[in-house]
């Protein structure tokens, strides 16, 4: 399976690319693997024909937006994120309304359709940077996740106003898990995701996304890590630094839509061209903007 996919690959002059969630065998055979901004940021800069998108539907969608002139193909057309889902465009219209003139930042994790209706975006390894940028005249719309809202504003002295989406995998970590592991583990380096509950941030040594989490245990001189994000990202950082432990904060910290990619669905996706992600051009003019606005300040 893996040889018919490198092969195709070469056929179709394409690029698989791979979220730090996905199972590890679509990893290996990825040629990137990274965070929602590393993987928007090789989509925006690749010379592949096709982008063959390992993760879910608003990060394909993302790519078919910074790349319009390639086929991005999602290898499993469900694979969405529950927390994009969580706000559609009517509703952020109407959240716009209730605070004319407030800017309005919107999580990567949110549809095409959402992103149109807002100023710029952000990642879990940026959104502290792209709050500080605007201005302090009105308090900030910040859509959808409430944790990273309350994280970012914790971080700075803006006014946000916050949407009340969250992360089912996230939530699945609480706080008991952390403070019993700490017990188990005294030494450990605890690294959470900041889409984690305040609480469960608050007895961790660093919130930080996922590339964030693989480069603070590259560059850390603890053995010992508790990670309190989506079990994928292990896989990547015991292949990074084989000679340090990593504990999981919960193992019930599964994304099941990530988790959707298989290296089946991958090969199905090159054999047929499927399933193509496209968003209309007049939801791209406008959703774009908010995203290279993020691209141009990080
Ligand atoms: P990162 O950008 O940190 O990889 O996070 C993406 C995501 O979906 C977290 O749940
Ligand atoms: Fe969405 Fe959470 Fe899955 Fe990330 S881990 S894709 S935020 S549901």
């Amino acid at each position: 399976m893996i040889e018919k996919i490198i092969e195709l690959k070469k056929e179709r002059k394409a690029v698989i690319l791979a979220h730090n969630y996905q199972l590890g065998e679509v990893q290996d055979v990825a040629d990137f693997v990274g965070d929602s901004l590393g993987l928007s940021q090789q989509a925006a800069k690749t010379d592949a024909k096709v982008i063959v998108f390992c993760g879910v539907h608003f990060m394909a969608e993302t790519a078919a937006m910074l790349s319009p002139d390639k086929i991005v193909l999602l290898p499993d057309p469900n694979a969405g994120c529950p927390m994009a889902d969580m706000i559609n465009a009517e509703q952020l219209r109407e959240e716009k309304k209730k605070n004319p003139g407030s800017p309005v930042v919107c999580y990567v994790n949110s549809t095409a359709e959402v992103k149109a209706e807002c100023d710029v975006c952000c990642t879990s390894s940026n959104s502290i940077k792209v709050v500080e940028r605007l201005g302090d005249e009105r308090p900030i719309i910040f859509i959808p996740d409430q944790y990273l809202g309350a994280y970012t504003a914790s971080k700075t002295n803006k006014k946000l106003i916050l949407w009340p989406g969250y992360c089912p995998t996230h939530m699945k970590i609480g706080v008991d898990d952390i403070i019993n592991l700490k017990k188990e583990h005294p030494y450990a380096e605890v690294l959470v995701h900041p889409e984690c509950r305040p609480e469960v941030i608050a007895q961790a040594d660093h919130a930080l996304s996922t590339d964030g989490i693989i480069k603070r245990v590259r560059q850390s001189l603890s053995r010992e890590f508790i990670i309190g994000t989506e079990l994928g990202i292990i896989h990547r950082l015991k292949i990074e630094s084989p000679e340090k432990i990593f504990i999981p904060a919960s193992k019930r910290a599964i994304c099941p839509d990530m988790k959707a990619i298989t290296l089946e669905k991958v090969l199905w996706a090159l054999e047929r061209m499927e399933y193509h992600v496209t968003v209309p051009p007049e939801i791209r003019e406008k959703a774009v903007k908010a995203v290279n606005r993020m691209l141009e300040i990080v």
